[in-house]
């Protein structure tokens, strides 16, 4: 199957840095697959994201989209794009415009990518509302008198509500307690599930990949050192990097 994201001998720099962040990277994402990026702070994992998105531009090799190579000045190729692939930060505070009201923020894609009139969005961003176990009537209300959690659900409703194939999430849980942390986990699976959303996702917690993640890449340094079914890379890592991260994980004496 092609894959409907991939990197082939991508390396990105950030503008008047002398080496590049990451280097040599090749990974291919396939519909319905699940992939979890991880690595120590500072590693490359969120410059991966903004290259798959097409945040960033990579300075060597390429970014495929369906096959062919993402070319931002193709229109109608960035409208499927941006329809398909749709993403989640890491801090559900700053990533919500304060100033309006939940509806808005979730019709937001759909007006961008003129789906629908004002009022032709309201059902579908009921039905994102719903689909992430909040009230319908939480479209009428603002960020600020939603928690953390409830904040994340409003995000993921964003970035579902044009029923995109992809969804990239940078440390989606990271900034959320224990409890909300599971309860987030157990939605993506559900959309995963239901839904056979295409999910890529970076995160440090190895548990949440473990449950989340079919495949993972391990990046050092801006490298992948291994990548392969997330049963094999975190049951039987072959890197010394893995197995250190893997020991790094506080367990239960
Ligand atoms: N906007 C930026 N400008 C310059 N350097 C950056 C920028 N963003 C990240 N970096 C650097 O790139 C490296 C990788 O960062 P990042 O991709 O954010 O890693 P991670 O998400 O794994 O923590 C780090 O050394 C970081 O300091
Ligand atoms: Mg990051």
């Amino acid at each position: 199957m092609t894959p409907v994201l991939e990197l082939t001998g991508v390396a990105a720099r950030y503008r008047g840095a002398r080496t590049d962040v990451v280097s040599g990277i090749s990974l291919a994402v396939r519909p319905g697959e699940s992939l979890a990026l991880v690595g120590e702070s500072g590693a490359g994992k969120t410059t991966l994201l903004r290259l798959l998105l097409g945040l960033a531009r990579p300075t060597a090799g390429e970014v495929r989209f369906d096959g062919a190579p993402l070319a931002p000045r193709d229109r109608e190729q960035m409208r499927r794009f941006r329809r398909g692939v749709q993403c989640v930060f890491q801090d559900p505070y700053s990533s919500l415009d304060p100033r309006r009201r939940v509806g808005a923020i979730v019709a937001e894609p759909l007006r961008s990518l003129g789906l629908d009139s004002r009022a032709g969005a309201a059902p579908k961003v009921a039905a994102a509302l719903e689909g992430v176990g909040l009230p319908a009537d939480a479209a009428e209300r603002y960020p600020h008198e939603f928690s953390g959690g409830q904040r994340q659900r409003i995000a993921i409703a964003r970035a579902t509500v044009c029923d995109p194939r992809v969804l990239l999430a940078d440390e989606p849980v990271s900034a959320l307690d224990v409890t909300t942390r599971v309860k987030v986990v157990e939605l993506l699976a559900e959309l995963k599930r239901e839904r056979g959303l295409t999910l890529v996702m970076v995160s440090h917690d190895l548990s949440v990949v473990a449950s989340l993640c079919e495949r993972t890449a391990v990046l050092e340094h801006g490298r992948i050192v291994e990548q392969g079914t997330t049963a094999q890379v975190l049951g039987a890592p072959g890197h010394p990097y893995t197995r250190r991260l893997l020991d790094s994980v506080p367990r239960l004496p």
